[in-house]
């Protein structure tokens, strides 16, 4: 079973446990979803603006936003993405995937540790900073937090051109703060939410930033679009049979999927996923639990679990096929390594080894995978392998009966931290739990 695509996926792996038979048997359900989707007429309706990826910014925004990227390369040295979840993740996977300075983005607001707030305000002291400070709902206690300790990197008479808030456009603290500065802004559109934003300005500012071709992100994206757009049957959209064939599999009783790559630099794509999938599909107590692997370093350590531990696990790989750096193996005079019959070999070609020894492995002892493959790592390619994991979530989670696009669960830790900071309006301490008695 092989569909052929700009992303061509292989899902030889699946079988036994899954076959185009079953697949095809879910086809009605899943064609339904992606129409329901597509149309707009599901859970979260109102929130289905990334998938026109071409049309999320207006030429106008477009002109302002590539101004604002050409500038802020000019005059700065250093750029800092305040933000946490959506308003993150997908511009750091894209930067550190793609950029040949991903160094020159630093990231802030992703979690509260005083620690790595000391370090990051050291590392850009000297530094001619620029921030973009990522909120949505312009609320959010992480990233506000980050922004009081940093701003004050940014020279006073250089504020108004230096920090660019991205953010609602017509409400949020962030947004009044940001006219009251003077800043740049730019707008987080009401349609899309934090998860399905890197095509956003919220991802495309400091991507472009990075240096990575954020037109032919967009542009691959939007070709990937076409392709999902272009047939509801699961056996043709490889999105479609991604999303069928997890959900067949999470209805055998498998409960986590892991994302396996062999290439560190998609070491955050993968954080990116695992929020996409956990937090729109997470929820009323269903799910398939989104982990990550980076190999082959993780095959000596969680490998031991995915070759023999409970057997509750499916993998979807995503490989790089071509255009990885020109380095071979070099030969030794004294093979005193015995190594010297891989001299000459492409470092590529024995990672590749690594990854189908590794596929047939987990394949035999009880992990069913599926691989993802892109012909190289582009921007085009990327562009399109996020798009095709959005499309699919949206599916996954009609299929499963949830609404893809919204969070309840986030709440729950904010109202208790919320109770234990004192904030205005959340008086009165954690509910009491019966507790567990323990002595030392
Ligand atoms: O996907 C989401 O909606 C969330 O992860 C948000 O991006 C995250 O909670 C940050 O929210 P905000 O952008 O409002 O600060």
């Amino acid at each position: 079973m092989s569909i052929k695509s700009p992303i061509t996926l292989d899902a030889k792996y699946l079988a036994p446990n899954l076959t185009a038979e079953m697949v095809a048997e879910r086809s009605v359900q899943v064609s339904a979803c992606a129409r329901n989707l597509r149309e707009a007429r599901c859970a979260g309706a109102e929130f289905t603006g990334w998938l026109s990826p071409a049309e999320i910014l207006t030429s106008d925004e477009n002109s302002r936003l590539n101004a604002k990227i050409a500038q802020l390369r000019k005059e700065t040295d250093m750029l800092v993405v305040i933000g946490i979840g959506g308003s993150y993740l997908g511009s750091r996977a894209v930067i550190e995937a793609l950029s040949d300075c991903p160094e020159q983005v630093v990231y802030a607001g992703q979690n509260i540790s005083a620690d790595y707030a000391t370090k990051l305000i050291k590392q850009l002291s000297g530094k001619r900073v620029a921030i973009n400070v990522i909120s949505k709902s312009g609320t959010t206690t992480e990233p506000a937090v980050a922004f009081r300790l940093l701003k004050q990197l940014v020279p006073a008479d250089k504020q108004s051109e230096w920090i660019v808030a991205t953010t609602d456009a017509n409400k949020g603290s962030l947004l009044k703060l940001a006219r009251e500065m003077g800043c740049a802004t730019f707008v987080v559109p009401d349609t899309i939410g934090g998860r399905y934003s890197v095509l956003s300005a919220v991802g495309l500012l400091p991507i472009g930033y990075a240096g990575v071709d954020i037109k032919a992100l967009v542009q691959g994206a939007a070709e990937c679009a076409k392709l999902c757009a272009g047939s509801d049957d699961p056996l043709k959209n490889p999105a479609l049979f991604y999303a069928a064939a997890r959900n067949v599999l999470y209805h055998q009783g498998y409960s986590t999927e892991l994302l396996a790559n062999f290439e560190p630099r998609l070491h955050t794509l993968a954080e990116w996923w695992k929020q996409l999938f956990g937090e729109s599909e997470g929820k009323q107590n269903i799910g398939l639990f989104p982990a990550a692997v980076d190999f082959t370093t993780d095959l000596h350590s969680m490998g031991q679990y995915v070759q023999e531990g409970r057997r509750n696990l499916i993998e979807s790989f995503v490989i790089i096929d071509g255009g990885e750096p020109d380095l071979t193996v070099p030969a030794w005079d004294v093979d005193a390594d015995g190594m010297n019959y891989l001299a000459g070999k492409p470092i590529s070609w024995v990672n590749q080894m690594a990854y189908e020894a590794t596929a047939a492995a987990h394949r035999d002892g009880g992990v069913p995978n599926l691989t993802i493959h892109l012909a190289e790592l582009s921007a085009a390619s990327l562009g399109a392998l996020m798009y095709m994991f959005e499309y699919a979530c949206g599916v996954s989670c009609l299929m499963q009966g949830v609404n893809p696009f919204n969070q309840p669960g986030v709440e729950a830790y904010k109202l208790n931290m919320f109770k234990l900071l004192g904030k205005p309006g959340y008086e009165g301490g954690i509910a009491a739990v019966e507790a567990v008695e323990v002595k030392f």
